[in-house]
């Protein structure tokens, strides 16, 4: 079970883990001897009046210490190198996986909880399960021996001692174990209320418009006066539990006084293994509380162990292996493809059709029609249910997946800029390239005086004026990103959001400049654009229904001729 693979990755560094062992031996053992050696400072020099054995026996006392403090620090530290490291390894993985995983995968899975899995989880796993276990078999061992001793120097005392631990399993079970939830209902809390600040601000211009502003404020409160109340009540246990251990801790010290008393007084127990024994009692004891609250934390931390090994073992990942493609031409076909994202729901019917390299075809189809879905099948995030796609007659089911996408540059609709400057979101493409490359490319589309013109040019910091920037003008970026790429087949999905005439402009001439020399699809919204490519491929409802140039289908006065037409009107209208 996933246990088992998490004591994998403790086992993993096997250094630390046999230092850890060796600690904990030493400190139990140390702290065994002190009280020993106390009692018999007792008993042997000061009963005895031997003030010369006191000096001695003294030091001894603080070596053993000393030998604890060391053993203790080691265990402390080691302890937390293990579970930084499996933290790590987990998160390692995790991250892994998610840049791996297919787009089905990410389209399943929000994108808070990922983050959750890779931040919170790991680290409630961690605290639990690696440094709680690991704490607790030390606690175990030193409790042990300290018991064992006990028995030693006097059984019945030692069964007198242990009157109060029914009642400390008490108290921790019934306020220990409250007080963890609480702790835990904060936390919820807490991040329930990070969510709300996120969904405000990212929507902030939707608040505005809808005068929502108190209602976005009546939701924080209710979850800030939730953090509160919690908070409150923690606080509360807190200071219910902890003293009370401390009270049930101490009251078993009284009975040890009391009866280990009355065994002095008869003479069957010398007054120095009395002083030890009540010192081995405290050592018994204190690690109580951290037992229970391991115990519980143990079972809300399976839960997050659950979460992060569903993610483990999904099989959604994108296998990266195949034949390597060297040299592509850039013809293109396809081949009576079908295709469905759901089961039973075709969205891709029987397209048929090939592009040859150096030619660029438009595709135009209403929403919905499966223009995006066939550049999606392209780039291989998705395999077609029936028929194939193949490059240079190479199906393309057969390549591996980084290869192609090398030879492929794909301009989505909406595309993502990353923090950071312009010119190194142009670069994530070839970080290899120097800036003055970038700028190259950038007045050979024609972008360069844009770009310029932004605050800092192209070291304008995209984070400061993301939301500046119009998804047309980010398409513009996008396009230089190819450019820089220089593949051999281009994928360009045109923004479908009112891009202004004079990116519009850009756009056209951008890419008209991209697509010299290379072979492209260009999906395209504005049938102005498509008119300039060489054929056009008209998509209804999952199916090629025309295909051939503008002429042609304008000659044919089919599906094409029609959204031609009332493009033209509704743009004659509007001026
Ligand atoms: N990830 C998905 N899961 C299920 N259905 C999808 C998914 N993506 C798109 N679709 C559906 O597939 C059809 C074609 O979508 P799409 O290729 O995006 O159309 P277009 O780009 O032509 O507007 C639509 O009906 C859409 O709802
Ligand atoms: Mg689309």
């Amino acid at each position: 079970m996933s246990i088992r693979e998490i004591v994998e990755l403790i086992l993993a560094s096997k250094r630390d883990v046999v230092v850890v062992a060796i600690a904990i031996v030493a400190n139990s053992i140390a702290l065994l001897v002190s009280p020993y050696l106390l009692g018999l400072i007792i008993d042997e020099s000061i009963a005895k009046g031997r003030l010369d054995l006191l000096p001695q026996l003294v030091s001894l006392l603080v070596v053993t210490v000393l030998a604890q403090w060391a053993a203790m620090l080691i265990r402390t530290i080691k302890i937390e190198a293990i579970g930084q490291r499996v933290l790590r390894d987990l998160r390692h993985s995790l991250f892994e996986k998610y840049v791996k995983a297919t787009l089905d995968f990410h389209k399943e899975n929000q994108l808070g909880d990922l983050v959750s899995r890779v931040v919170n989880d790991t680290s409630v796993v961690n605290e639990a399960i690696v440094t709680g276990l690991l704490n607790v078999l030390g606690d175990i061992v030193s409790m042990t021996g300290s018991l064992a001793v006990m028995v030693y120097l006097s059984p019945q005392l030692t069964l007198v001692s242990l009157v109060t631990v029914p009642l400390m399993v008490f108290i921790a079970k019934k306020l220990g174990v409250r007080l963890r939830r609480t702790w835990r209902e904060v936390r919820e809390r807490v991040s329930r209320m990070t969510t709300v600040v996120e969904e405000n601000i990212s929507g902030i211009e939707v608040v505005k418009s809808f005068g929502l502003e108190e209602n976005a404020l009546a939701r924080f409160d209710r979850v800030s006066r939730e953090v509160y109340r919690f908070s409150i009540r923690a606080s509360v246990l807190a200071g219910l539990f902890f003293p009370l251990m401390n009270v049930a801790s101490s009251l078993s010290l009284a009975v040890v006084i009391a009866y280990g008393g009355y065994l002095c007084l008869t003479g069957m127990l010398s007054v120095g293994l009395l002083v030890a024994f009540t010192q081995y009692v405290s050592r018994l004891m204190a690690p109580i509380n951290e037992l229970v609250f391991v115990y519980d934390a143990l079972q809300s931390a399976l839960a997050s162990l659950d979460r992060i090994f569903e993610i483990l073992r999904s099989e959604k990942v994108e296998a990266d292996e195949g034949l390597e493609l060297v040299n592509v031409r850039g013809d293109i076909v396809f081949d009576h493809v079908w295709f469905e994202y759901e089961p039973g729901t075709p969205v891709l019917k029987d397209v048929t059709f090939s592009i040859k390299s150096g030619e660029i075809v438009a595709v135009v189809g209403h929403t919905g029609a499966g223009k995006t879905t066939m550049a999606n099948l392209l780039m291989k995030f998705y395999e077609p249910t029936k028929g194939k796609i193949t490059i240079d007659g190479v199906d393309i089911k057969s390549v591996k997946r980084s290869s192609l996408r090398r030879f492929v540059s794909y301009i989505p609709q909406e595309t993502y800029l990353f923090p950071g400057t312009i010119v190194a979101n142009i670069k994530v493409v070839k970080p290899d390239a120097t800036d003055e490359e970038v700028m190259e490319v950038c007045r050979k589309l024609g972008i360069h005086k844009f770009i310029e013109k932004l605050p800092n040019g192209y070291y304008t910091d995209v984070g400061e004026i993301g939301k500046r920037l119009s998804l047309g003008e980010k398409q513009l970026i996008a396009i230089a990103r190819a450019m820089l790429k220089d593949s051999r087949i281009v994928i360009f999905d045109e923004a479908l959001s009112s891009v202004d005439a004079e990116t519009e402009n850009m756009i056209k001439s951008a890419l008209r400049e991209l697509l010299k020399g290379r072979t492209g699809i260009v999906i395209a919204h504005r049938l102005s654009i498509a008119r300039d490519c060489d054929r056009i491929l008209v998509l209804s409802d999952g199916r090629v229904v025309e295909y051939g140039t503008f002429e042609e289908l304008m000659e044919k006065q089919g599906m094409f001729y029609d959204m031609y037409k009332s493009q033209i009107e509704e743009s004659i209208s509007i001026q």
